[in-house]
């Protein structure tokens, strides 16, 4: 019998320096990506039991740590890693700063599909080297590629890498067999190497999975380095936990050499415990997390339908973020969500800042109770409304 558990009770995580929640007494944060829910008992068991041991020295990574990933992407993604092809990395952010900074030189062009995570454009500006925005398409609510777009940006010589957002944040796709395989034959074509940023693979609606860029071909992994984590679906991002994989020797060694070269290749003493017990344990709790994120997008939907449906929203396949169309309200979501914050307390993150397309939108985080999605909804909808 599968374990329940209480996904309305949510802790107060006021006081704790959550990123998230240090904000006003009236305010309720709906923004970054993190969940309100506590974590499955074995992480909280597995960091307890390890930090009983009263000696906090430097940390290695293991083979319990190798075999768990192993197990998950076989078990839940049907893909078979070589454990020896996984390096630790301390965050997907760094891995993919790293990335760029190895595959790419200064002056050199990043293609992103946007809108995309904002903090790709920091990883690629930050170093110097220029970011080529490509729109997605949007029909009927659905996103795609524009592929006449995508191939024009890639065979420019100046072109080096893309980074691949699969499942796609904050518009929550799944990316399909036909497209990552279309993506892969385009850039190896081109010369151009992927980073598939998969941090949010096991976000998903129930019944439903994606698909990993290096499961879709030989191409698809040749040129590839994919960076995964428990910390997203798991709820542990300030554990700073993450792993990059490729079964391309060269490109392995690259993204080895410089995470390493960065600093940011060595586990804390909670990195591999955290790690292991998500991996091996978490998988009932993710489950019905993921069904008690489904009946939030479903609330969250019905409840815009009947209150302002002047808000667009199609219900994505994964993550836990709401990508709301706010365009009958705004032309710039920035100003939308200074606004919506100010007068009503939600703090939500606005689309402007995930790039091109991304203005008239905003992201809503549903990683909640139900009571704080229905107290989101009511103020976003008095908002509109008034
Ligand atoms: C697509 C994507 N990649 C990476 C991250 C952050 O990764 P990390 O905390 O491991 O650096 C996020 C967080 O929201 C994300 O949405």
């Amino acid at each position: 019998m599968s374990r329940v558990f209480d996904f309305d009770s949510v802790p107060d995580r006021r006081g704790t320096a959550s990123v998230k929640w240090d904000v006003k007494a009236n305010e309720l944060p709906m923004w970054v990506a993190d969940m309100d829910f506590g974590v499955a008992p074995e992480i909280t068991e597995a960091i307890n039991s390890r930090a009983a041991h009263p000696v906090f020295g430097y940390t290695d990574i293991n083979s319990e740590w190798r075999d768990a990933y192993v197990r998950w992407w076989r078990d839940r993604h049907s893909l078979e890693i070589d454990g020896r092809d996984l390096v630790f990395v301390t965050g997907v952010v760094p891995a993919i700063s790293s990335a760029v900074r190895k595959f790419t030189s200064p002056g050199e062009n990043v293609v992103i599909m946007t809108p995309v995570y904002n903090i790709f454009y920091n990883s690629i500006l930050n170093n110097g080297r220029n970011v080529v925005e490509r729109p997605l398409l949007r029909k009927d609510g659905g996103y795609s590629v524009d592929w006449e777009g995508f191939e024009r940006d890639v065979c420019d010589p100046q072109t080096t890498l893309f980074i691949l957002c699969n499942p796609h944040n904050p518009v929550g796709k799944i990316w399909d067999r036909e497209t990552l395989a279309r993506i892969g034959e385009t850039c190896k074509a081109n010369g151009v190497t992927v980073i598939s940023d998969e941090i949010h693979c096991d976000v998903v609606t129930p019944g439903k999975s994606y698909v990993p860029f290096a499961s879709v071909s030989d191409t698809c992994r040749e040129i590839s380095v994919t960076c995964i984590a428990p910390t997203k679906a798991f709820n542990i991002a300030g554990i700073q936990t993450a792993a990059v994989f490729s079964r391309n020797g060269f490109l392995r060694h690259k993204i080895w050499r410089q995470i390493n070269t960065d600093e940011c290749g060595e586990p804390n003493v909670f990195a591999v415990p955290a790690a292991v017990a998500a991996f091996r344990y978490g998988g009932d709790w993710l489950d019905s997390m993921n069904a008690y994120v489904y009946e939030n997008k479903k609330f969250v939907g019905e409840y815009l339908a009947k209150s302002s449906p002047g808000i667009g929203y199609d219900i994505a396949d994964a993550t836990y973020l709401a990508w709301l169309d706010v365009s009958r309200y705004t032309s710039d979501s920035q100003k939308f969500c200074d606004a919506l914050r100010r007068e009503t307390g939600l703090f939500v993150s606005n689309g402007k800042q995930y790039g091109k397309t991304g203005e008239t939108f905003i992201r809503v985080n549903l990683a909640t109770s139900r009571a704080n999605v229905e107290d989101g909804m009511e103020r976003l909808c008095k908002f509109v409304n008034k």
